[in-house]
Protein backbone atom coordinates (compact mmCIF):
# COMPACT_ATOMS: atom_id res chain seq x y z
CA UNK A 1 0.00 0.00 0.00
CA UNK A 2 1.22 3.69 -0.68
CA UNK A 3 1.35 5.87 1.91
CA UNK A 4 -1.15 9.16 1.22
CA UNK A 5 1.91 12.04 0.58
CA UNK A 6 3.99 9.69 -1.72
CA UNK A 7 6.55 11.32 -3.98
CA UNK A 8 4.37 10.00 -7.18
CA UNK A 9 1.22 11.65 -5.87
CA UNK A 10 3.31 14.97 -5.25
CA UNK A 11 4.86 15.07 -8.73
CA UNK A 12 1.08 14.81 -10.31
CA UNK A 13 -0.08 17.66 -8.36
CA UNK A 14 2.88 19.70 -9.18
CA UNK A 15 1.82 18.89 -13.09
CA UNK A 16 -1.37 19.62 -12.26
CA UNK A 17 -0.81 22.89 -10.66
CA UNK A 18 1.40 23.89 -13.34
CA UNK A 19 -0.79 22.94 -15.98
CA UNK A 20 -3.77 25.22 -14.36
CA UNK A 21 -1.24 28.07 -14.03
CA UNK A 22 -0.36 27.83 -17.99
CA UNK A 23 -4.37 27.61 -19.03
CA UNK A 24 -5.09 30.51 -16.44
CA UNK A 25 -2.25 32.63 -18.29
CA UNK A 26 -3.19 31.50 -21.53
CA UNK A 27 -7.23 32.33 -21.27
CA UNK A 28 -5.95 35.62 -19.55
CA UNK A 29 -3.72 36.47 -22.65
CA UNK A 30 -6.36 35.23 -25.54
CA UNK A 31 -9.03 36.52 -23.82
CA UNK A 32 -7.46 40.10 -21.99
CA UNK A 33 -5.76 41.19 -24.75
CA UNK A 34 -8.06 41.62 -26.95
CA UNK A 35 -10.37 43.08 -24.37
CA UNK A 36 -8.04 45.26 -22.99
CA UNK A 37 -7.23 46.76 -26.68
CA UNK A 38 -11.07 46.92 -27.97
CA UNK A 39 -11.16 49.01 -24.72
CA UNK A 40 -8.17 51.09 -25.65
CA UNK A 41 -8.88 52.07 -29.22
CA UNK A 42 -13.15 52.18 -28.55
CA UNK A 43 -13.66 53.66 -25.26
CA UNK A 44 -10.74 55.40 -23.59
CA UNK A 45 -10.17 57.73 -26.09
CA UNK A 46 -13.25 59.17 -26.07
CA UNK A 47 -13.65 58.52 -21.67
CA UNK A 48 -13.15 62.61 -21.04
CA UNK A 49 -12.02 63.57 -17.58
CA UNK A 50 -12.73 67.19 -16.33
CA UNK A 51 -9.64 67.46 -13.81
CA UNK A 52 -10.32 69.98 -11.04
CA UNK A 53 -7.24 71.78 -9.38
CA UNK A 54 -6.51 74.99 -7.26
CA UNK A 55 -3.43 76.33 -8.26
CA UNK A 56 -1.67 79.02 -6.05
CA UNK A 57 0.31 82.09 -7.45
CA UNK A 58 2.34 83.81 -4.98
CA UNK A 59 2.76 86.80 -6.43
CA UNK A 60 2.94 89.79 -4.27
CA UNK A 61 2.10 92.32 -7.14
CA UNK A 62 -1.15 91.16 -8.09
CA UNK A 63 -4.21 88.78 -6.43
CA UNK A 64 -5.74 86.57 -9.01
CA UNK A 65 -7.56 84.21 -6.45
CA UNK A 66 -10.35 83.20 -8.00
CA UNK A 67 -9.07 83.36 -11.47
CA UNK A 68 -10.97 80.14 -13.31
CA UNK A 69 -8.88 78.96 -16.56
CA UNK A 70 -9.93 75.81 -19.19
CA UNK A 71 -6.89 74.50 -20.71
CA UNK A 72 -7.57 71.82 -23.67
CA UNK A 73 -4.28 70.23 -24.92
CA UNK A 74 -3.35 68.10 -27.81
CA UNK A 75 -6.28 67.58 -30.17
CA UNK A 76 -4.94 65.73 -33.29
CA UNK A 77 -7.67 66.94 -35.25
CA UNK A 78 -7.33 64.99 -38.52
CA UNK A 79 -8.02 62.07 -40.42
CA UNK A 80 -7.81 59.75 -37.63
CA UNK A 81 -9.32 61.56 -35.17
CA UNK A 82 -12.21 63.62 -36.44
CA UNK A 83 -14.85 62.82 -34.24
CA UNK A 84 -17.06 65.94 -34.43
CA UNK A 85 -19.47 64.78 -31.75
CA UNK A 86 -16.96 63.86 -29.24
CA UNK A 87 -15.30 67.64 -29.57
CA UNK A 88 -18.52 69.82 -29.64
CA UNK A 89 -18.99 67.55 -26.29
CA UNK A 90 -15.59 68.76 -24.82
CA UNK A 91 -16.84 72.47 -25.85
CA UNK A 92 -20.21 71.97 -24.14
CA UNK A 93 -18.77 70.77 -20.80
CA UNK A 94 -16.47 73.80 -21.49
CA UNK A 95 -18.93 76.47 -21.79
CA UNK A 96 -20.62 75.15 -18.92
CA UNK A 97 -17.91 75.75 -16.27
CA UNK A 98 -17.92 79.46 -17.33
CA UNK A 99 -14.39 79.87 -17.71
CA UNK A 100 -12.70 83.38 -16.94
CA UNK A 101 -9.68 82.44 -19.75
CA UNK A 102 -9.31 79.52 -22.33
CA UNK A 103 -6.11 78.39 -23.33
CA UNK A 104 -4.58 75.70 -25.92
CA UNK A 105 -1.38 74.29 -25.23
CA UNK A 106 -0.86 73.06 -28.98
CA UNK A 107 -0.87 69.57 -31.37
CA UNK A 108 -4.04 71.01 -33.18
CA UNK A 109 -3.79 68.88 -36.14
CA UNK A 110 -2.42 65.34 -37.46
CA UNK A 111 -0.55 65.95 -40.88
CA UNK A 112 -3.32 66.64 -42.79
CA UNK A 113 -4.29 70.40 -43.84
CA UNK A 114 -7.78 69.71 -44.91
CA UNK A 115 -8.88 70.17 -41.29
CA UNK A 116 -7.16 73.12 -41.12
CA UNK A 117 -10.41 75.64 -41.08
CA UNK A 118 -12.82 73.34 -39.38
CA UNK A 119 -11.52 73.09 -36.02
CA UNK A 120 -10.84 76.67 -35.51
CA UNK A 121 -14.59 77.13 -36.12
CA UNK A 122 -15.98 74.51 -34.03
CA UNK A 123 -13.62 76.04 -30.49
CA UNK A 124 -15.03 79.24 -31.58
CA UNK A 125 -18.06 78.66 -29.89
CA UNK A 126 -15.94 78.41 -26.51
CA UNK A 127 -16.78 81.41 -24.78
CA UNK A 128 -14.82 83.19 -21.92
CA UNK A 129 -14.43 86.96 -20.81
CA UNK A 130 -11.00 87.01 -21.16
CA UNK A 131 -10.56 85.34 -24.26
CA UNK A 132 -9.09 81.80 -26.42
CA UNK A 133 -5.23 82.07 -26.08
CA UNK A 134 -2.95 79.46 -27.68
CA UNK A 135 0.84 77.99 -28.52
CA UNK A 136 1.70 75.96 -30.71
CA UNK A 137 2.64 72.11 -30.26
CA UNK A 138 4.98 70.43 -32.82
CA UNK A 139 2.63 69.07 -35.12
CA UNK A 140 1.22 72.30 -36.06
CA UNK A 141 4.63 73.37 -38.10
CA UNK A 142 3.89 70.46 -40.66
CA UNK A 143 5.87 67.46 -38.69
CA UNK A 144 6.56 65.97 -35.38
CA UNK A 145 9.97 65.18 -36.44
CA UNK A 146 13.13 68.11 -35.18
CA UNK A 147 14.18 70.06 -37.78
CA UNK A 148 12.04 69.00 -40.79
CA UNK A 149 9.37 72.02 -40.67
CA UNK A 150 7.68 72.47 -44.13
CA UNK A 151 8.37 68.56 -44.86
CA UNK A 152 4.01 68.31 -45.34
CA UNK A 153 1.65 70.45 -46.25
CA UNK A 154 0.44 72.11 -42.59
CA UNK A 155 1.36 75.59 -42.31
CA UNK A 156 1.80 77.15 -38.81
CA UNK A 157 1.31 80.72 -40.77
CA UNK A 158 -1.47 79.36 -42.20
CA UNK A 159 -2.75 77.78 -39.03
CA UNK A 160 -2.36 80.97 -36.89
CA UNK A 161 -3.98 82.75 -39.20
CA UNK A 162 -7.48 80.76 -39.11
CA UNK A 163 -7.26 80.71 -35.59
CA UNK A 164 -6.97 84.28 -35.55
CA UNK A 165 -10.15 84.40 -37.94
CA UNK A 166 -12.65 82.95 -35.43
CA UNK A 167 -11.25 85.28 -32.62
CA UNK A 168 -8.40 82.42 -31.52
CA UNK A 169 -5.04 84.10 -30.94
CA UNK A 170 -2.02 81.87 -31.11
CA UNK A 171 1.27 83.67 -29.53
CA UNK A 172 4.05 82.69 -30.95
CA UNK A 173 7.01 84.67 -28.63
CA UNK A 174 5.42 86.95 -27.48
CA UNK A 175 3.48 88.56 -23.73
CA UNK A 176 -0.14 90.05 -23.94
CA UNK A 177 -1.01 92.00 -20.86
CA UNK A 178 -4.58 91.08 -19.50
CA UNK A 179 -6.34 91.91 -16.61
CA UNK A 180 -8.56 90.15 -14.15
CA UNK A 181 -11.27 92.31 -11.99
CA UNK A 182 -8.30 95.03 -12.33
CA UNK A 183 -5.17 92.54 -11.41
CA UNK A 184 -3.10 92.75 -14.44
CA UNK A 185 -1.03 89.44 -15.36
CA UNK A 186 1.03 88.42 -18.35
CA UNK A 187 0.30 85.82 -20.77
CA UNK A 188 2.91 84.44 -22.51
CA UNK A 189 3.31 81.62 -25.44
CA UNK A 190 6.32 80.14 -26.82
CA UNK A 191 7.01 78.57 -30.13
CA UNK A 192 7.14 74.99 -30.12
CA UNK A 193 10.92 73.78 -28.49
CA UNK A 194 10.91 71.14 -31.43
CA UNK A 195 10.32 73.90 -34.35
CA UNK A 196 13.48 75.62 -34.18
CA UNK A 197 11.94 78.73 -33.13
CA UNK A 198 11.68 78.89 -29.67
CA UNK A 199 12.86 81.53 -27.83
CA UNK A 200 12.07 82.45 -24.73
CA UNK A 201 13.98 85.44 -24.53
CA UNK A 202 11.90 87.43 -27.41
CA UNK A 203 8.83 85.63 -25.89
CA UNK A 204 9.88 87.42 -22.21
CA UNK A 205 10.53 90.64 -24.18
CA UNK A 206 6.91 92.22 -23.05
CA UNK A 207 6.82 90.86 -20.08
CA UNK A 208 5.63 93.51 -16.83
CA UNK A 209 7.62 91.74 -14.25
CA UNK A 210 5.50 93.19 -11.59
CA UNK A 211 2.66 90.88 -12.92
CA UNK A 212 2.17 87.58 -12.40
CA UNK A 213 3.53 85.70 -15.44
CA UNK A 214 1.47 82.23 -16.72
CA UNK A 215 3.56 81.06 -19.91
CA UNK A 216 1.80 78.25 -22.60
CA UNK A 217 4.17 76.16 -24.09
CA UNK A 218 3.53 72.70 -25.45
CA UNK A 219 6.86 70.55 -24.80
CA UNK A 220 7.12 70.43 -20.98
CA UNK A 221 10.88 70.18 -21.05
CA UNK A 222 10.85 73.89 -21.72
CA UNK A 223 9.57 74.59 -17.90
CA UNK A 224 13.48 74.48 -17.34
CA UNK A 225 15.01 75.91 -20.40
CA UNK A 226 13.35 79.23 -19.16
CA UNK A 227 15.43 81.29 -17.35
CA UNK A 228 13.02 84.41 -16.46
CA UNK A 229 10.83 84.08 -14.03
CA UNK A 230 7.50 82.67 -14.27
CA UNK A 231 4.27 81.78 -12.06
CA UNK A 232 2.66 78.72 -13.58
CA UNK A 233 3.32 77.16 -17.26
CA UNK A 234 1.03 74.86 -18.96
CA UNK A 235 1.86 72.28 -21.06
CA UNK A 236 0.62 69.22 -22.98
CA UNK A 237 2.46 66.87 -25.49
CA UNK A 238 3.15 63.85 -23.39
CA UNK A 239 -0.76 62.96 -23.58
CA UNK A 240 -0.24 61.50 -19.98
CA UNK A 241 2.02 58.77 -21.44
CA UNK A 242 -1.01 57.95 -23.79
CA UNK A 243 -0.47 54.23 -23.14
CA UNK A 244 0.77 53.85 -19.37
CA UNK A 245 0.83 50.08 -18.69
CA UNK A 246 0.97 49.49 -14.91
CA UNK A 247 4.08 48.31 -13.54
CA UNK A 248 5.66 48.88 -16.87
CA UNK A 249 5.09 52.71 -17.08
CA UNK A 250 4.45 54.24 -20.32
CA UNK A 251 5.43 52.78 -24.20
CA UNK A 252 6.12 56.35 -25.62
CA UNK A 253 6.57 59.40 -23.83
CA UNK A 254 8.69 61.79 -26.31
CA UNK A 255 10.39 63.85 -23.94
CA UNK A 256 13.36 63.77 -21.42
CA UNK A 257 11.48 64.84 -18.48
CA UNK A 258 9.39 62.05 -18.15
CA UNK A 259 8.17 62.54 -14.75
CA UNK A 260 6.67 65.38 -15.86
CA UNK A 261 4.17 63.73 -18.00
CA UNK A 262 1.32 64.18 -16.51
CA UNK A 263 -0.01 67.02 -13.79
CA UNK A 264 1.63 69.76 -11.12
CA UNK A 265 5.29 69.84 -10.49
CA UNK A 266 7.34 72.56 -8.78
CA UNK A 267 10.35 73.42 -10.96
CA UNK A 268 11.65 76.00 -8.26
CA UNK A 269 10.26 78.45 -5.50
CA UNK A 270 8.24 80.31 -7.51
CA UNK A 271 8.16 78.06 -10.70
CA UNK A 272 5.46 75.56 -11.25
CA UNK A 273 3.94 73.43 -14.64
CA UNK A 274 0.70 71.85 -15.11
CA UNK A 275 0.70 69.03 -17.84
CA UNK A 276 -2.57 68.44 -19.50
CA UNK A 277 -2.72 64.76 -20.70
CA UNK A 278 -4.53 66.12 -23.71
CA UNK A 279 -8.08 65.61 -25.88
CA UNK A 280 -7.06 63.79 -28.40
CA UNK A 281 -4.56 60.44 -29.57
CA UNK A 282 -1.81 60.47 -32.03
CA UNK A 283 -2.40 56.69 -32.84
CA UNK A 284 -6.18 55.39 -31.96
CA UNK A 285 -5.31 54.16 -28.82
CA UNK A 286 -5.32 55.30 -24.65
CA UNK A 287 -4.80 53.15 -21.58
CA UNK A 288 -4.67 54.51 -17.97
CA UNK A 289 -4.80 58.43 -19.41
CA UNK A 290 -8.05 59.51 -20.45
CA UNK A 291 -8.50 62.31 -21.94
CA UNK A 292 -8.84 65.72 -20.29
CA UNK A 293 -10.02 69.44 -19.52
CA UNK A 294 -8.40 70.88 -16.64
CA UNK A 295 -10.39 73.60 -14.70
CA UNK A 296 -7.34 75.44 -13.05
CA UNK A 297 -8.92 78.02 -10.62
CA UNK A 298 -5.89 80.42 -8.85
CA UNK A 299 -6.20 80.30 -5.41
FE1 LIG B 1 0.44 65.75 -29.02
Amino acid sequence: MRPSHSPFKEYVRQLHHKKTVRAITTATIVVGLPVIGAYSCLLATRRLKLERLKITIANEHADLAGLKIIQLSDLHYGPTNRNNRYFNRAIDIVNALNPDLIVLTGDYYQWDPDYIHQLPAMLSRMRAPLGIFGCFGNHDYGSCYPGKIGNDPIDYRIVKHTFDKNNITILTNETIRLQYRGQGFNLTGLHDLWSGMFDPIEAFEGVNTHFPTIVLSHNPDTAGLVERGYDLMLSGHSHGGQVSWPLIGSLTTPMIKKHFRRGLHRISERKQIYVNRGLGHTFKMRFNSPPEISLIEIG
